[in-house]
C-alpha cells in the first residue's frame, strides 16, 4: 500500500457529509478499511469485488483498479496531509446543521490550507473571482473614499435611491433602447452581495416548484435547502449538448407545473451562455407563467458578440412591471470588487417590495458608504468602455488556457463563450487523473487548486446518489487569476500529465 493511496483515501474521508455519504457506496468502507487498517494486504487482494450497484459509466469505479495498475507511474513519494475532520469527532454540537457546515469550495480551500496555501507559490485556479488589480483600459478603482454624515445611519434595506436610480438607468441605456417600458429606481433592490440577493429571493418565494440546472453555481445548493417555502427540482443538462439549457427542457418543466426557474446565465461552471435567440424564446415561453431568476454576474464576460456587447434578460423583458423576471448582478465580477459586497436585483415592483422586507429581516441592508462610492461606476459610457477592456483581457486569458489544454490532449465539444471558467473533461486520462478528486489531489501536490466537478452537481435535499454523477470526470478551472499565474498553473498541469505519461505522443515535438 503506497503512501499515495493512503493519502487519497484520507482525502476522500474528509468530504462534506452530503457528498461523502453518496460517494461511499462506490468508494466503499470495505475498500477504505482495507487501505487504512490492513497494511499487510497486497494491493491486488485489497480490491473489493465490484459492487453490483455500480453504474456503468462511473469514472470512480474504474479509478479503484487504475489506482493500483498505475502505481509505477504515479507519485512514488508524497507527504501525507493531515486533513482534520470538519467537526471534532468526540464533541456533540447541539442543533448544528452538519449538512451545510462545509460547502464544497470551503472544503477545497481547507485541503489547500493544510498544504500551506495561501503563499505566493500557489496558483488558485479554483478562484471564483476575477483578478482585482489594474487592467489596461479599465477605470481606476478608488483607493480611498469620502464617508458622508448620512451614511452613519441605517440605509433603506432596498438600497439608497441614487444608486437604485443609477442601476435602473444603466439597464435602460444598455438593454432597453427604443422600448416603451423602462426600469425606474423602484425596480431595483440593492443587497449585500450576490449570495445575499439570492437568499432574499429564496425567502420571498412561496408554494412553488422551482427548477434549477445541473451543473450550476455551488451556493445554490445551500440557498435551495435552507428555505422550505418552495420545492427545488433538479434538472440535469447533458454532456453531449455541452450542458446547454434546451428550450425543450424548459417546456417540459412548465408542463409539470414549475413556476420558478433559477439559472446563472452566462453559466457557472460550464462557461457557456444561452444564445441571444434562445434567450428571447425562453422569455416568450415563461412570460406570465413562470418566474425567471437570472443570475447574470457574468453577463459582461461574454465573448460571442461584438466587442463591448453583453448578454442580459433585460433586453427580453416586455413590461418591466409585469414580466416575472428577476435579474441579479453586482460589483463582484464585472467591476472586480468582490470585497465591496454590493449587488442588485432588478425586477417588477411587487417583487422588489417583498425583497425589501426580506432584506429587513435577513441582513439589514447593504453597507451605506460603499453604495455611495459605487454610483459613478454605473455610468453607461464608462461601463461600455470597461466591458471592451475586460473582454479583450479575459478573452486572451481564455484562449491561452484553452490552447494549452487542447495541446495537452483535453477535448472541448464547444468552446466556452463566456464567464472565466473552463469545464474540463478528465475522462480520457489514466488512473486517478480521470476522477475529479484524484486530479484535485495531484494538483494540490503541485500547489494548484482546481474545483472538483461533483461540487457543481447540486444536491440540496441530498435525495440523489451523487455516485451516478457524470461530473466525477470534470473539474472547473478558473482563468480569473492574472496571466502569469495561469502560465504557472498550465505548466504544473502539464507536469502532472507528464508524470502519468498522459500527454499526447507528439507533445514535445
Ligand atoms: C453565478 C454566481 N452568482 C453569484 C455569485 C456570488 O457573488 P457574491 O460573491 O457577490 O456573493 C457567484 C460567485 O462566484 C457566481 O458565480
Amino acid at each position: 500500500m503506497s503512501e499515495d493511496e493512503q493519502e487519497f483515501a484520507k482525502l476522500e474521508q474528509t468530504l462534506p457529509d452530503s457528498i461523502k455519504s453518496s460517494s461511499s457506496h462506490i468508494f466503499n468502507q470495505e475498500f477504505l478499511n482495507s487501505i487504512n487498517h490492513t497494511p499487510s494486504l497486497t494491493p491486488q487482494s485489497s480490491i473489493p469485488p465490484e459492487s453490483p450497484k455500480l453504474p456503468k459509466k462511473t469514472p470512480l469505479s474504474n479509478f479503484k483498479d487504475e489506482l493500483y495498475k498505475n502505481g509505477d507511474v504515479e507519485r512514488t513519494h508524497s507527504p501525507i496531509p493531515t486533513p482534520g475532520p470538519l467537526l471534532h469527532p468526540d464533541v456533540h454540537f447541539p442543533a448544528l446543521n452538519k449538512q451545510n457546515a462545509a460547502t464544497g469550495v470551503i472544503w477545497c480551500t481547507d485541503r489547500a490550507n493544510e498544504r500551506g496555501f495561501p503563499n505566493p507559490n500557489w496558483v488558485n485556479l479554483g478562484q471564483g473571482m476575477p483578478e482585482t488589480g489594474d487592467i489596461p483600459g479599465c477605470f481606476d478603482r478608488p483607493k480611498s473614499m469620502n464617508i458622508s454624515i448620512e451614511s452613519r445611519e441605517y440605509g433603506p434595506t432596498s438600497g439608497i435611491k441614487p444608486l437604485r436610480q443609477a442601476i435602473a438607468n444603466l439597464y435602460n441605456e444598455h438593454y432597453r433602447q427604443g422600448k416603451e417600458s423602462k426600469y425606474t429606481w423602484e425596480n431595483v433592490n440593492v443587497a449585500p452581495g450576490g449570495r445575499a440577493a439570492l437568499t432574499r429571493i429564496a425567502a420571498v418565494l412561496g408554494d412553488a416548484f422551482l427548477s434549477f440546472f445541473l451543473p450550476d453555481y455551488t451556493a445554490y445548493a445551500e440557498m435551495l435547502s435552507l428555505f422550505k417555502n418552495f420545492a427545488p427540482i433538479p434538472v440535469p443538462l447533458y454532456e453531449t449538448d455541452g450542458y446547454k439549457i434546451d428550450l425543450k427542457i424548459i417546456k417540459g418543466e412548465l408542463n409539470r407545473g414549475v413556476s420558478a426557474i433559477l439559472t446563472s446565465n452566462p453559466r457557472n461552471p460550464t462557461g457557456q451562455s444561452i444564445g441571444k435567440d434562445e434567450l428571447k424564446e425562453l422569455h416568450d415561453l415563461c412570460r406570465s407563467k413562470c418566474l425567471l431568476i437570472m443570475d447574470e454576474f457574468y453577463s459582461r464576460y461574454y465573448y460571442d458578440g461584438e466587442e463591448g456587447e453583453a448578454i442580459s434578460s433585460a433586453s427580453e423583458v416586455e413590461d418591466v412591471n409585469k414580466d416575472p423576471v428577476l435579474i441579479i448582478d453586482g460589483l463582484t465580477k464585472f467591476f472586480r470588487l468582490p470585497g465591496w459586497r454590493v449587488s442588485w436585483i432588478v425586477g417588477p415592483k411587487e417583487y422588489i417590495n417583498a425583497l425589501s422586507s426580506a432584506g429587513s429581516y435577513l441582513d439589514g441592508g447593504t453597507n451605506y458608504p460603499f453604495q455611495e462610492a459605487a454610483i459613478p461606476f454605473l455610468d453607461p459610457t464608462l461601463v461600455h468602455n470597461e466591458t471592451i477592456a475586460l473582454q479583450r483581457h479575459f478573452k486572451h486569458k481564455r484562449d491561452y488556457c484553452l490552447d494549452r489544454l487542447i495541446k495537452m490532449g483535453f477535448h472541448f465539444n464547444i468552446k466556452p463563450n463566456s464567464t472565466f471558467y473552463i469545464w474540463v473533461d478528465l475522462s480520457h486520462l489514466p488512473g486517478k487523473l480521470s476522477n475529479c478528486l484524484g486530479f484535485f489531489h495531484e494538483a494540490l501536490h503541485e500547489d494548484v487548486i482546481v474545483v472538483p466537478g461533483i461540487f457543481f452537481d447540486l444536491n440540496p435535499l441530498s435525495f440523489r446518489e451523487l455516485s451516478d454523477s457524470e461530473m466525477y470526470s470534470y473539474i472547473r478551472i478558473s482563468y480569473g487569476p492574472e496571466l502569469e499565474n495561469l502560465v504557472k498553473g498550465m505548466d504544473r498541469i502539464e507536469s502532472i500529465l507528464r508524470r502519468f505519461g498522459a500527454l499526447p505522443e507528439n507533445y514535445d515535438k
